[in-house]
């Protein structure tokens, strides 16, 4: 139940009412003390000593004690009292001596007389003085001499020797507690010793007494008086309260001791109004459970008195209404709660899935050649409309030649593709565009201005830096990149193109800037795998939208970036007839961080064929493929065994961040297939695909390590990193022609997809590892990639707390090139490094090129005669022996840059 501000108050009063009634206990000293003589009128109120019995001359002595008890709240209940006096002096032989305490039936007095020596005698009196025979010296007596007490004594004790000694019989409580109710009736006790035989008196401590520790003192237990009771408070609130605070409150007070439990208080009926303004009658405590607000004992819901409170209510078209919630719902609406606003709730894109037909990229056709041959194209940059699903309006987006996303460039193996990519971007007037779509974060490294500037690479591609797409070489609306040379020799693989301008890659790719680039060639066609209508790129993207259908992306870097919308090949969630036979589906992951894990609804398995960069040696049979950013997985379906109209949904289970608990920020629909009644596609697989020679680790000549973790940031927060390094800091310079196992440790806890340009390289082995005393070590076995993991790739999952190596051979060209993490906002802030290529190190260790000089020859000589690596110009790499054909052709590479 929800706690009001009344029952928390009540609560409060009755833990204040409970500790009221724990028992108190006083000690009190004597306040008033004295001995009566019955063989002379003497008094000894001031000495320090009373006495109690008879001495050895046959006279009876008799001592008078008398408390304060208004130290005891008037109408406590007592439930023991205690009575301690101390005896300092007894007659040795007199023995243990019963010593009683009687109730004194009148008032007495205690004077100034005494004081002197052991207190034996007592003094003459002084006026107000008790004596034997003197309530108060000189003229009130005692009915009776000796004093007026009750006949039955209260409690008695044994006295013996000296010390302390204790009065505690039940018969003093009802003395005391007589004394609580009714202060006057106070006069204390008579003290009696043994009165019967002689020399038996004790002597005891007075109230004078030097040594406090010894005076009489009464302890007192009661238990306080009950005060407080049930209060009834407005709306039935029941508190325990005294009478006083009851009225003070406007309560109702009834009676002390009156429980709260069961509540004696009636609960009143009043309006109750519920946020969207609907009433109902309800005491106040059936009200604020139910969400409502009490209107007070007695209103009524007639005329309705309650306010509609409206918030903001969502339409699946991302728009927002302020309504109440009844009529939100009636609209068809989302309500988002009474009290919200439009200006502050955002309203989510609801898209019906499977609605759209999957689109396939048109060929992209060249200026000159022909498509899927040697042939020049002219790539042209471009913004456009374009509808990403049937409910959503236009979506301004950049893609390729006037679509997102590009067109796709067919290559042959062998056969070079030159592509000029020319930034054409301009906006709605038809003008250049001076600034980027999105905003554009500063704290980026590189990130410069927010002019949309594009470079684009090639990735997978084996080509000259030149044509690399090197991230700082961007281009601006009006410009054009030089024609890039794509010499194509390669294997077989898909490819893809996309922008790689360092500081804003995430968004220039968010706004579409991809495309497919598939490299073919005889071998592969001769397999007989699905082609033509059976062989289909998707490329699988994750988008969310504004309002207004736009693209929609932070401001600010963010670590990661999850769109709540699959797109493939533009369009959010679409479907794809097929027919009845293999297909086969170039899958690539185009997000900027979501990892997917693809798999088919109704749990059929697959077969993968291929990875990034070519064909598996034979084809894997999987239930599912986990593809990171910049991953493609080359896979065939078989639809061959199912009848008209099955409906079967890729789906997805990655959760994000990748690795992460699973459900949490799934995204599960990619596409449907949707089987139709004719029959097409191969219907056999090839059992052997391609041989994919494995590299081996004992031809590596260096390893290197990258530990790759995350570090705070001045500007953003946070910022990824590889070895705490930044982009211009070059420490990797492989040789062409060499072999290297690059190690990446991951220290962080989510999966970097490691990509480098230039090279293909195989995946060697995962390890696990621990961090000992800031070192990575090894923790349990190299793991080899699965079967379906062992083909050439350019991009791989490198999984927290493992380390992942991959072996690359170095070749063709020399000069810088990226390697980076693959998850876009992780590459863009800082995640991205590069190597440089190298086929010569000067004698000082330099690798720039020098002026050719005679040293420069001595080292060559010196560097041949070790073995070091070399390209003969036969194109051997074996040191030959030394010849002079070999100095000429040094000298060739020497001139072209290359010693
Ligand atoms: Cu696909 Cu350097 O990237
Ligand atoms: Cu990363």
């Amino acid at each position: 139940m929800r706690r009001t501000g009344q029952n928390i108050a009540a609560a409060l009063v009755v833990a204040c009412g409970a500790a009221a009634a724990v028992a108190g206990t006083v000690t009190l000293t004597a306040v008033r003390d004295n001995t009566v003589f019955q063989e002379s009128l003497n008094s000894a109120g001031a000495d320090d000593n009373v006495f109690a019995g008879m001495t050895s001359q046959g006279d009876i002595r008799r001592a008078l004690v008398r408390f304060d008890l208004s130290g005891v709240p008037a109408g406590s209940m007592v439930t023991a009292a205690e009575l301690r006096l101390y005896c300092t002096r007894t007659n040795s032989s007199s023995g243990a001596r019963s010593v009683s305490l009687h109730r004194l039936l009148a008032d007495w007095g205690e004077g100034t007389s005494g004081g002197g020596g052991q207190g034996g005698e007592g003094a003459p009196p002084t006026a107000g003085c008790s004596t034997w025979v003197h309530r108060f010296y000189t003229g009130q007596l005692w009915a009776a001499p000796g004093g007026d007490f009750a006949p039955g004594a209260s409690a008695t004790a044994l006295v013996n020797a000296e010390g302390s000694y204790e009065w505690e019989a039940a018969g003093m409580v009802p003395d005391v507690q007589a004394w609580v109710d009714s202060p006057a009736g106070n006069f204390g006790w008579m003290v009696r010793g043994d009165e019967a035989a002689s020399g038996v008196a004790k002597r005891f401590a007075s109230r004078e007494a030097s040594q406090a520790a010894r005076r009489p003192t009464l302890t007192v237990t009661f238990t306080p008086p009950a005060t407080t009771g049930a209060c009834c408070l407005a709306g039935g609130v029941c508190a325990l309260l005294t009478a006083g605070e009851c009225t003070g409150q406007g309560g109702a007070f009834q009676g002390v001791g009156t429980a709260c439990a069961p509540s004696p208080c009636p609960s009143p009926v009043g309006a109750c109004c519920h946020p969207e303004g609907t009433c109902f009658a309800a005491s106040s405590t059936e009200c604020s459970p139910a969400g409502g607000v009490w209107q007070g004992a007695g209103t009524l819901c007639s005329p309705n008195p309650c306010p509609a409170l409206t918030g903001a209510c969502c339409y699946a078209n991302a728009t927002c209404q302020t309504l109440t919630g009844v009529q939100c719902a009636a609209q068809g609406g989302t309500f988002a709660g009474a009290g919200t606003t439009c200006a502050t709730v955002e309203c989510p894109w609801v898209l019906v899935p499977f609605v759209d037909s999957l689109p396939r990229p048109g060929v992209a056709q060249p200026d000159t050649g022909l498509p899927g041959g040697a042939a020049a194209y002219t790539m042209r940059i471009t913004e456009q409309s374009q509808r990403l699903h049937r409910d959503l309006p236009l979506t301004r987006v950049w893609g390729f030649n006037g679509g997102y996303p590009g067109p796709t460039i067919e290559a042959w193996r062998g056969a070079p593709v030159e592509v000029t990519w020319v930034n054409d971007l301009r906006d709605e007037q038809g003008a250049l565009r001076q600034h980027h779509v999105l905003p554009v974060d500063p704290c980026v490294h590189g990130a410069g201005t927010d002019a949309p500037r594009t470079v684009v690479h090639l990735h997978g591609g084996h080509v000259p830096m030149s044509s690399d797409g090197y991230p700082e070489w961007t281009f601006l609306p009006g410009q054009q990149s030089p024609p890039y040379t794509y010499p194509n020799t390669q294997p077989p693989g898909t490819v893809w193109y996309h922008d790689h301008a360092i500081g804003i890659t995430r968004l220039n790719v968010y706004m579409g800037m991809a495309g497919f680039y598939l490299i073919r060639d005889a071998a592969e066609q001769a397999l007989g795998l699905p082609s033509g209508a059976y062989e289909v790129p998707l490329a699988i993207q994750d988008r969310s939208f504004n309002a207004d259908g736009s693209l929609k992306y932070p401001a600010m870097w963010m670590e990661h970036f999850f769109g709540d919308f699959v797109v493939v090949n533009g369009k959010v969630w679409p479907y794809m007839e097929v027919r009845r036979g293999k297909y086969r589906l170039r899958m690539l992951n185009g997000s900027t961080s979501r990892t997917y894990t693809l798999g088919l609804s109704n749990g059929a398995p697959f077969h993968q064929i291929g990875t990034d960069l070519g064909l598996l040696g034979a084809p894997v049979q999987v239930q599912g493929v986990t593809i990171q950013p910049g991953e493609r997985a080359d896979v065939v379906i078989d639809f061959g065994g199912y009848t008209v109209g099955t409906e079967i949904i890729l789906t997805n289970s990655a959760p994000a961040p990748y690795p992460g608990a699973p459900g949490v920020g799934v995204v599960p629909d990619v596409m449907k297939f949707i089987v139709q009644e004719e029959t097409g596609g191969p219907s056999t697989l090839p059992a052997t695909l391609t041989p994919v020679p494995r590299l081996e680790e004992a031809d590596a000549a260096v390893h290197r390590e990258f530990m790759l973790h995350k570090m705070s940031d001045p500007c953003t927060g946070s910022v990824w990193m590889i070895n705490g390094l930044m982009w211009g800091d070059i420490t990797e310079r492989p040789r062409l022609d060499t072999t290297e196992v690059w190690s990446f440790v991951n220290a962080s806890g989510v999966s970097h997809p490691m990509h480098m340009h230039l090279v293909q390289f195989q995946v060697l082995d995962r390890q696990d590892f621990q961090m000992v005393g800031g070192v990575p070590t090894p923790s349990g076995p190299r793991v080899p990639p699965p079967p379906e993991e062992a083909g050439w790739k350019d991009t791989v999952r490198c999984d927290p707390q493992e380390i992942t190596r991959v072996i690359a051979r170095f070749e063709g060209y020399l000069g810088k090139y990226a390697y980076h993490c693959h998850i876009l906002e992780h590459e863009e802030h800082a995640m991205m490094r590069q190597f440089e290529t190298t086929c010569y190190a000067n004698c000082d260790a330099s690798v720039t090129p020098p002026a050719l000089n005679v040293a420069d020859f001595g080292c060559f000589l010196t560097e041949y005669a070790a073995g070091n690596p070399y390209a003969n110009c036969d194109g051997s790499t074996a040191p030959p022996a030394l010849n002079v054909a070999d100095f000429g052709c040094f000298l060739t590479k020497y001139a072209a840059g290359c010693p």
